[in-house]
This record gives C-alpha cells, structure tokens and sequence, in this order.
C-alpha cells in the first residue's frame, strides 16, 4: 500500500503538472522532462490534445520518448531541431534563484538539450524539492566510460566523493550508453562556479546542475500552487 507522504506527493506533482500544462498553445513543439512529475504533465498533455490541442514534443529520455507515444503525441527528433517553444520538467531540487540539481533518474544530457533549446522552461515540483541551497541531493556527473578513473581523480579534487551509480547490483547505463557518478559536495554555496568547474573536466559528458536555464518553478504545496520565477 502507498504511504500517505507518497500520495500527497503525487497529488503535488499531478497539480503543479496541470498547472504547467495551461501553457502549452496550440501548434507548440513541447519539450518533454524526464521523470514522475514530467510524466503526470505528459499524461496531462494527452487530455488536453483529446480535447483538441495540437503539438509536436520532443522527449529528453528514450523512457519518455515511449510514455508519450503511447499516448498518441508525436515526437520530433532532437538532433534535428532547432528550438523548443516551451518545455515542461522535473527536478530534484530547485532554489528560489531557479538553480536546480537534475539527474535523479539519469536523464540529465537530454534534459540538458532540452532545456537549452527552450525558449521557456518550466519546472514542476511537488514542495519537497524547494530547498535553501543546492546540495543535500548528490549531483548527477554522466561520464563517458573509459574516463571513469580520471573522472573519479578529478571530482575528489574538486571536493566531491563519488559513488558510480548502480541499479540492481549492475552498474547503471545511460540512454547515451555512460555512466553516472552520484557526486557528493555537501551543500553547494556556489553553484554556477562548481558548475564551471564539473564542465572543464574532459569524460564529463553533463553534470545536474542547471544553472540559469530555468524560465519558471510551479511548485505545489498542499492545495496550493507556488510559482517561482
Ligand atoms: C531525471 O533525470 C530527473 O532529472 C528528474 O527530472 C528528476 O529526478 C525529478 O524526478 P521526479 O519528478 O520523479 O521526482
């Protein structure tokens, strides 16, 4: 049976999806998060397009990629666009300057993509996402495999213990076929200058912090809808 915490927090995420959602206008190529709360604005989308909306979407994950299909919206390719009028995403935490860290379910690259080819980038968050300062949640670092070491070396001597992401006993796989170093920096005074720092690494493909790339946070707490922006 599902505890009380994880039902209200579903009916968060399911309220401030529906609220991102009313963005969305007709003709729109929607860009698609990755994630539990991205998939109730999915689901959402798919109401409103029964109703007659129209759009083109393109997802951040191939695991998206096959929720909105089988809700009948049609995926563009990603590589063969050029911009995305608004996109719609989840995050593992989020401040109220609108730095987020991403990566929780191991879509960050894409997400990455997706956010940066958005003209307006939502978040929707149910209210244990918002945070003071980025941190407690470990940050995602997707590392190109052959790199893993030198990337290790380097993530400890920008201060941050890693530990190589694992799903049932395997070492966890990418859809771009890396690996995810969950990297522990304690709470993150700075987050655009580690940023900086997680970039200039070689093997690092992305990292989970997304930085200035946040148009606007829906969050919902209880029955209410929070927007930061
Ligand atoms: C996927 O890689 C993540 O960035 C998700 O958007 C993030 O982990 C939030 O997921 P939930 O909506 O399931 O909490």
């Amino acid at each position: 049976m599902e505890s009380i915490d994880k039902v209200k927090q579903d009916a968060e995420k399911l309220a401030a999806a529906k609220e991102a959602v009313k963005l969305v206008k007709n003709n729109d190529v929607v860009g698609l998060g990755t994630g539990s709360t991205a998939t109730f604005a999915i689901k959402e989308l798919a109401e409103r397009m029964k109703n007659g909306l129209q759009i083109t979407a393109a997802a951040s994950s191939l695991k998206t990629e096959e929720i909105a299909s089988s809700y009948g919206i049609p995926i563009l390719k990603l590589e063969t666009l050029g911009s995305i009028d608004l996109s719609i995403d989840g995050a593992d935490e989020f401040t109220e300057s609108l730095n987020l860290i991403k990566g929780g379910g191991g879509a960050l690259f894409r997400e990455k993509i997706v956010a940066s080819l958005s003209k307006f980038s939502v978040i929707v968050a149910d209210s244990s996402k918002k945070v003071d300062t980025l941190g407690a949640f470990t940050v995602p670092v997707e590392v190109v495999p052959l790199a893993l070491q030198y990337v290790s070396d380097q993530l400890e001597k920008a201060g941050g213990s890693g530990i190589l992401r694992k799903r049932e006993g395997e070492t966890f796989v990418t859809d771009n076929g890396n690996y995810i170093i969950d990297a522990n920096f304690g709470l993150i005074a700075e987050p655009a200058e580690l940023a900086f720092t997680l970039n200039q690494i070689d093997g690092v493909l992305a990292h989970g912090l997304f930085i200035g790339l946040t148009s606007k946070v829906i969050m919902a707490r209880a029955e209410e809808i929070l927007v930061f922006e």
